[in-house]
């Protein structure tokens, strides 16, 4: 059976298969604009991701199935009826809504939402930016009025566009902060709370079965399975079983912990309960999860600054750590994510001197992403023990320097996967289950094995974490 993932990321969007050779594979790949707006707005076009991901589905030629995988909390508003888009996507990383959650706070909404949605009030949900729309944008506030409102994700929208459904899977409701982890409907209190119309949310369906079928250039195809893309990557990882867990360093870095049918809520942590994904009439796979907001945008702002010219000369720096010389970067330039949850952090470098060279501030770019993901999975293991050895994918995981360094740091065999669409395999395992395909595919990893680091340099890091997290950096 031919089955297609249609992966649409934060940058790009793209279409996996396996090739005759039985490799996953990428067929096609579209990039798309970010508009990077004042007051920490990170908006996308909708209609250029629509139309990604019709390309994207026609390059890759006929297929029996399709899987979709979206980029999480990615939210806008539509018209019902018409299905027009009447935002932009406001991105995961947009952080207009800090004032917003600073009121709810006031007002001691903190615990309803963490026991009901298992999720700080953090600008990274969907929900704040629903209730934004609705309090500010003119178009949306006209189509409720009419009652042809339509909020959600950007999961629900493609869906409309598509194959003609309007709905979501769980796994990506459970991102929102507006769905009851417990009873995986949309909750009546969070909605209140944030001020989103609980109408005008979109059904939410498991994340394998009939989604409809998508017209393509080679004739309709049933799409069957829909999921975030990070739950995605965990699938293709094969993480079915309690304390299995992986990173995928892209634009942020991403933990995900299977817990399995336990949700386990441990917020002193910093960890965040989330639906992994629920197949077609089975109970739901739960897992915990651990955001570095930063990690491969951190590397790419760097190249826009000229920091570096090409990705091949961070691969091997002939220095020592840039910590074992007193250099450390906080990656936090959108804010610090799991186990701090501090959106108004800002990333910095401590201990620069003149003797500093671009190759050393490259190279405490990585050792603080590195140090950024070893925070996580230290949370993680106070939680459920990681099992095993560390899973890694993602572009920077094929960085040897970095790999051997998240090594080090977290004291663990890291294995990167040799091959780097475990999102894409994940979706495309899914959408084939549902299909009744069974497809099998076990993904290969390289290994590298930690090496001992001195204890201080862990010390250094969290003192400069301190200071990213200090009132005076403060994004207003
Ligand atoms: O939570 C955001 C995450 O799902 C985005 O992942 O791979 O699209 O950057 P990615």
């Amino acid at each position: 059976m031919r089955v297609v993932a249609l992966d649409q990321g934060t940058t790009s969007t793209r279409a996996i298969a396996l090739n005759d050779q039985g490799h996953c594979v990428v067929l096609h790949a579209v990039a798309h604009a970010q508009r990077l707006l004042h007051g920490g707005c990170v908006e996308q076009d909708p209609a250029e991701l629509l139309a990604n991901l019709r390309s994207c589905a026609d390059a890759a030629g006929p297929a029996e199935a399709i899987g979709i995988d979206n980029q999480g909390e990615s939210c806008l508003a539509w018209d019902a009826l018409t299905g027009e888009a009447l935002t932009p996507v406001i991105t995961w990383q947009d952080s207009r809504t800090l004032a917003d959650l600073d009121r709810l706070r006031r007002h001691g909404c903190a615990g309803d939402v963490q026991a009901r949605a298992g999720l700080p009030l953090e600008p990274y949900f969907s929900a704040a930016k629903l209730g934004w729309i609705v309090r500010n944008h003119p178009a949306a506030q006209d189509a409720l009025r009419r009652g042809r409102l339509r909020l959600g994700t950007t999961d629900a929208f493609f869906l409309q566009h598509l194959t003609g459904r309007c709905v979501t899977d769980v796994s990506t409701a459970s991102r929102t902060s507006l769905m009851n982890l417990r009873t995986l409907h949309w909750d009546e209190t969070l909605c209140e709370i944030f001020g989103v119309p609980i109408q005008c949310l979109p059904e939410i369906v498991s994340t394998t079965g009939d989604f409809g079928a998508m017209n393509t250039a080679h004739g309709p195809v049933p799409v069957t399975a829909s999921v975030v893309d990070q739950q995605a990557a965990l699938f293709g990882f094969g993480c079915r079983n309690r304390g299995e867990a992986k990173i995928t360093f892209g634009t942020g870095a991403f933990a995900l912990m299977t817990t399995g049918a336990e949700i386990v809520d441990r917020p002193d942590l910093g960890l965040l309960p989330t639906v992994a994904w629920r197949r077609q009439d089975a109970p739901p796979v739960y897992a915990v999860d651990g955001g570095v907001f930063t990690a491969s945008a951190a590397i790419d702002w760097a190249r826009s600054l000229r920091l570096f010219d090409d990705y091949a000369e961070l691969n091997e720096p002939a220095a020592p750590p840039a910590v074992s010389r007193g250099l450390v970067f906080v990656p936090a330039l959108t804010g610090l994510g799991c186990p701090h949850w501090e959106p108004r952090a800002r990333g910095l470098w401590t201990g620069l001197s003149l003797e500093h060279t671009r190759q050393d501030m490259m190279q405490s770019m990585l050792e603080g992403i590195a140090f950024r993901a070893s925070e996580v999975i230290a949370a993680m293991d106070l939680c459920i023990p990681v099992s095993g050895d560390l899973f890694i994918d993602g572009g920077m995981s094929r960085n040897r320097y970095f790999t051997q360094f998240l090594s080090d740091v977290t004291g663990r065999v890291v294995r990167p996967a040799q091959m780097p669409e475990l999102t894409g395999l994940g979706t495309l395992l899914l959408a084939s289950e549902a299909e009744g395909g069974g497809m099998e595919y076990r993904p290969t990893f390289g290994c590298f094995e930690p090496r001992r680091l001195a204890k201080d340099y862990l010390d250094r890091f969290a003192a400069a974490v301190a200071v990213s997290r200090s009132a005076e950096l403060a994004a207003p």
